[in-house]
């Protein structure tokens, strides 16, 4: 089959020196693109992250919220799975200035826009593709996931709890909740996440059979 997955955050210039993201590091959609390549075709797209690209996986770079949509809707003809596990910024400056801005006297405000949601853009083209998506929450997790899930039309999100120690942003590991379009809710315990991208390989793989 063929995968296209995303990772990382994006980030959204305020000015050739700043930007707005997020604490994504991409380590869970790399070891989701790791897991799938083993068996299958993996396209990534990718946020700026520090980590080496897994062997075999071809590797598309960007930046922006927009840029990633732009990458996937390109993409999304190819691929039979979407998993989409990257941080996507929700907003973006209206202006980005050409130069530096400087310190004044006053403070700059910030005026903000809504970026695209790449899953809502790519809904009306699902076709027959499985849609994976993440969940990254601090409170009330399964009862948003189940929300995200219906709204964004997916058939598996992955929900984690970002603000629990040890799991989620950064880390090596993660503790997650499987919830999908069928009604099923499987809870993993804390596990590494290689171990976790192997979980949601072997779950898409199952759906695709049946
Ligand atoms: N996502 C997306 N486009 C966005 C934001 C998020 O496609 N602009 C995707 C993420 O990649 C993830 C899922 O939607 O798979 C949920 O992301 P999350 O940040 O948890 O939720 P939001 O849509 O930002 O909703 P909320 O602000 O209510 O948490």
């Amino acid at each position: 089959m063929n995968f296209l997955v995303t990772a990382g955050p994006t980030r959204e210039p305020l000015d050739p020196v700043r930007f707005l993201s997020n604490r994504s590091s991409g380590k869970m959609g790399y070891a989701v693109a790791a897991a799938a390549a083993r068996r299958h075709e993996v396209r990534l797209v990718t946020g700026p992250v520090v980590l080496r690209p897994p062997k075999g996986v071809r590797t598309i770079s960007v930046v922006t919220a927009e840029e990633m949509c732009a990458a996937v809707d390109q993409n999304l003809k190819w691929c039979d799975v979407l998993i989409m596990a990257a941080a996507v910024c929700d907003w973006r400056p209206v202006e980005v200035k050409r130069h530096k801005i400087k310190k004044t006297k006053s403070l700059p405000s910030l005026k903000l826009e809504r970026t695209p949601d790449i899953l809502k853009t790519m809904m009306p083209k699902k076709g027959k593709r499985t849609f994976v998506g993440f969940a990254a929450e601090t409170r009330t997790v399964a009862r948003e996931a189940r929300r995200k899930l219906k709204e964004k039309g997916l058939d598996l999100i992955v929900a984690n709890d970002v603000s629990r120690r040890g799991s989620g942003f950064e880390s090596d590991n993660n503790r997650v909740l499987l919830i999908s379009s069928n009604g099923t809710l499987e809870r993993l315990p804390l596990m590494p996440k290689t171990a976790v991208a192997a979980r949601i390989v072997k779950w898409v793989e199952a759906r695709r059979r049946t």
